[in-house]
Formats: structure tokens, sequence, C-alpha cells
């Protein structure tokens, strides 16, 4: 039985006053004052002038994608390793998505091989940071400006991480963010995406919300979504957001304390504790395996046996069955996504994880593993 899950949220802050204030003022749906508040407070915090909030990160980068008018056969650069929420966009609309290999040490897309895909169809590049650390996304973002490539920041892991004295998120285009459970701040599911370009705002509002228009209600002109986020979801995350400062200096209190007791362990590989400048928050705490003789599934059924739940790491986009059903990525290869892949998982890290837990999972991972 899991006795230490491997993502506990903490709502110990105003997240049950605001909630109460949903019910008693009988506010529960998309329209209702939260929603306006947690945007307009969200943009603030990222450093953009605009937020649209959505229904999940998934939705987030489909909007933000169509914002972006990308015409059939355009090309779009993305990291073989993420996501599969990163690609749903580029194949729904006949895109065709440039994969990219990542680099070993920090886990996130490789910029000189951004560089070697580039062509005069590339329109658009899509960038996660992942598990904790940034990517250089100013390099990215020169290397795009001078070519006229719009960038997608994907953010969802990388709420309230700074790089370059600037949050992660306030660089692309247009940037997404993921709500759910596991993230730095959570709403249950939801989603936001940040700009500061007033069109693909009101684009934004308008592909969330059924592409209702002022004209005539129920008459539309256009194909949208219903990814509305609610009120009760919005008290959620104001209340989340106050902690924020709280929630990152925790995270990187979990890592440090996992570096600190299993630093002598030499079955796995560790995360990296800073890279360009910037230190590791520690999204999630990943680990490689590094001995040969252990095996993945073997190893995440030992730690389920204690007790103890753990997840594997983003499985490649070239190694997708669906994708190489549908024809995509034949013969294509990318080496350390496929060694991220097939050797990553990661340990309890959330921010409800006691210390009395960690101790047991530091104890457990030196006993089993040398
Ligand atoms: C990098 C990244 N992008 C997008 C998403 C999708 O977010 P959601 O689960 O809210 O749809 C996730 C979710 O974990 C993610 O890690």
């Amino acid at each position: 039985m899991i006795k230490i899950p491997v993502n506990a949220p903490l709502l110990n802050g105003n997240e049950k006053k605001y909630l109460n204030k949903c019910i008693s003022d009988s506010f529960v749906s998309s329209s209702g004052p939260f929603v306006k508040k947690f945007e307009k407070k969200f943009a603030k915090f990222i450093g953009k002038k605009y937020a649209v909030s959505v229904s999940n990160g998934t939705v987030a980068l489909q909007i933000a994608y169509e914002c972006l008018n990308i015409k059939k056969k355009d090309e779009v650069i993305l990291p073989s390793f993420t996501i599969i929420s990163c690609i749903l966009p580029i194949i729904k609309s006949g895109g065709v998505p440039v994969l990219v290999d990542s680099n070993i040490d920090d886990w996130n897309i490789n910029v000189n091989e951004i560089k070697k895909k580039i062509t005069t169809k590339t329109k658009c590049i899509i960038v996660p940071h992942l598990y904790g650390l940034p990517k250089e996304i100013d390099k990215i973002k020169k290397i795009c400006k001078k070519k006229k490539i719009k960038i997608i920041e994907d953010t969802a892991e990388a709420i309230g991480l700074e790089y370059k004295g600037k949050m992660c998120g306030s660089y692309g285009d247009l940037s997404t963010f993921s709500f759910y459970a596991n993230k730095h701040i959570t709403t249950g599911e939801g989603g936001m995406i940040c700009t500061d370009n007033k069109s693909y705002y009101d684009k934004c509002r308008y592909l969330r919300n059924l592409c209702f228009n002022n004209q005539r209600r129920f008459k539309h002109y256009d194909i949208g979504y219903n990814a509305r986020f609610t009120n009760i979801q919005s008290a959620l995350g104001l209340a989340q957001l106050e902690q924020i400062n709280k929630f990152i200096k925790k995270k990187i209190s979990i890592g440090e304390f996992y570096n600190k007791k299993i630093k002598a362990n030499k079955s796995f590989v560790k995360p990296i504790l800073e890279k360009n400048e910037t230190k590791n928050i520690y999204w999630v705490y990943g680990l490689l395996i590094k001995n040969k003789k252990l095996k993945l599934e073997k190893v995440r059924d030992l730690f389920k046996k204690n007790g103890i739940e753990t997840r594997n790491f983003f499985w490649p986009l070239h190694l997708q069955p669906i994708l190489n059903k549908m024809g995509y990525f034949k013969n294509q290869k990318f080496k350390n996504a496929e060694y991220l892949g097939k050797k990553g998982f990661y340990i309890p890290s959330g921010l409800g994880l006691k210390i009395n837990q960690q101790r047991i999972i530091v104890k457990f991972i030196n006993k089993f593993f040398d």
C-alpha cells in the first residue's frame, strides 16, 4: 500500500476562506470575481501584461498555438523529451513537428540542436522548462528574433522559477502554465496563458469561450473551445499564489535534503544543482538509474512495495506508439531523450511532503541501493 504519495499538494493558506466566499456568494462558474483577480495577479507575478485562465495546461498550449496562425506544412521545433501536450496542437493542425534532442545534464532542449533544425519554414519553437531548471530562453529568443520565429514558452513546471532576473514565462511571445495538483501552485486542474500582445490576448479569450461574439449570442464564426476556468478554481489559485515564495523555498529544501542524504549513493544520477547561473527548484526530484543491473520497473516496484510512490519520466515523442502509427518520426533517433525516458523516474517531492517521510525515503534508498 502507498503510504507516501509522489505529490501531495499543500492547501493551508487562504484556500478555505476564499472557497467559502465562492459558496456564500453563489459564484461557482467562470463568471465570478476571483477569475479576474487571479488573472491580474498572475500576470503581474510573471511580468506580462495579460493573463487568460483556462481549464488546463494542455488546452493552454492548444489555444496559444492557434493565436500564431501557423499553416499546414509550417515547421515547429520542440524537444522529443517532453509531455505529449506540446505536440498535440501541431499534429492536429497539420503543422510539421521537428524534434530536437535534450541535454544530458539539465534534461532540457539543446540550443545548438535547435539552431541546426531551423529552416525558412520554421514558424515557432515550443520551449518547455523541465523538472526544475530553466532553458536558456534568452539565447533562443535572440535566435528567434532574427529569424522572425515565435516562441511558446511552456512554463507548466517552472512557475516561480527566475532566470536572469526575470520570471520564466516572461520571455515567450506566449507562455503557458498548468495548475495540475503536482505543480508549484494548484487549482486541481487548470492553466494560464500569458502574453504582452493585445491581439493574442483577445484571441485567447475568444477561443477559450467557444468563440462567442458580441453581435449575436449563439451565432458563431469560428471554432473554439470551452476551456473556461471557474471562480472556485480561481479562489484556490489566488490563495496558492499568495504562498508561491514559501512554496519555492520548500521545494528547494526538499531537493537539498535529498541531495545531502543520498549524495554518496552510486546507483543513481541525481539532478544537477544549478545551470546557467540558476539554482534548481526541483519541480520534482528526478533520478536516473546508473547501475546497469537495475531495471527501471523493478526499481519502481521495490519503492512501491515499501509504500513509496514514484513516477516515470516522460516517454520521448519520437517513440510514442500513436505518433509512429500516424507515420511520424520513422527512423529518427534522439539518444539523450531515449536515455532519459528509459532510465528516469522521480520520487516524492510534493509540497505536502513531511520531513519524517523524506527520512523514510532516504533510509530506504540507502538500504536497498548502494
Ligand atoms: C511541461 C508540461 N507542459 C504541459 C503540461 C500539461 O498540463 P496539464 O496537465 O494541466 O494539461 C504538463 C503537465 O504536467 C507539463 O509538465
